[in-house]
């Protein structure tokens, strides 16, 4: 046997003994990596607790505003965050969905799911979707879990919103432009257990704020 063969030889070798440690006794193959790098490894990798901070709320509401500057203090102050909303989920992994009541239960479905994701990676992700509907947002929960899921309700009245009007959206809606619009024709449940950010009269400064005084005390990890 010449050279090369003889360590084509060794590494098949090699390769099977590392391939039956990673078989049971039931010979199902499973993976080492799964028992060593776990969401507490790397939430304390992080120094954080890992948490979905779920923002409901009208369009136009404030949610993706204070969000941001919450994700930037957060950042400042060494979290490592992942914010989703319309603009980053509806035009990529979501783009096939619109609104009907269908679509936006997929649309959470998933986004749901991305988050959980994120939450085992020992990430903060911070969540702006209006969520319309009670039962909507107990599947998010649901999937999410409910230990690591902080509702925030971005109250905001719906004339204010329609005053801001950031996208046209809601001329469009009450022109019958846009059919299934949230809050002018198609339903908002606001939550009725849900930490509630009132927006009226405040800068999204200070509404971030108050979010940050909610948040610190679930996500800060004492040094063990
Ligand atoms: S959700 O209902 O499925 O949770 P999502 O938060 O992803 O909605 O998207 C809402 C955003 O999409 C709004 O802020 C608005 O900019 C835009 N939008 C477009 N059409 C509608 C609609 N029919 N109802 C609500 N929002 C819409």
């Amino acid at each position: 046997m010449n050279d090369f063969r003889l360590k084509l030889r060794i590494k098949a070798a090699s390769l099977a003994t590392f391939a039956a440690s990673m078989k049971d006794e039931g010979g199902n193959i499973f993976s080492v990596f799964d028992e060593i790098l776990d969401r507490k490894d790397k939430e304390a990798f992080l120094k954080q607790h890992s948490k979905v901070i779920w923002l409901t709320g009208l369009s136009g509401s404030g949610k993706t505003t204070i969000a941001k500057i919450l994700e930037r203090e957060l950042h400042s102050r060494g979290y490592l965050t992942q914010l989703l909303d319309g603009d980053n989920i509806r035009s990529g992994i979501n783009k096939n969905l619109g609104f009907s009541e269908e679509e936006r239960i997929e649309n959470i479905r998933r986004i749901a799911e991305i988050s959980k994701l994120f939450l085992n990676c020992g990430i903060i992700t911070i969540n702006c979707f209006v969520s319309p509907t009670r039962s909507i947002r107990k599947m998010a929960e649901d999937i999410v879990g409910t230990d690591d899921f902080i509702e925030v309700f971005v109250d905001t009245p719906i004339e204010i919103c329609e005053e801001r009007d950031p996208k046209g959206l809601y001329k469009k809606a009450r022109a019958g432009k846009i059919s299934d619009f949230t809050g002018i024709s198609a339903p908002f449940e606001a939550p009725e257990k849900a930490y509630i950010l009132k927006t009226e009269n405040k800068k999204a400064e200070e509404s971030a704020r108050e979010l940050m005084d909610h948040i610190l005390p679930l996500i800060v990890k004492e040094e063990s």
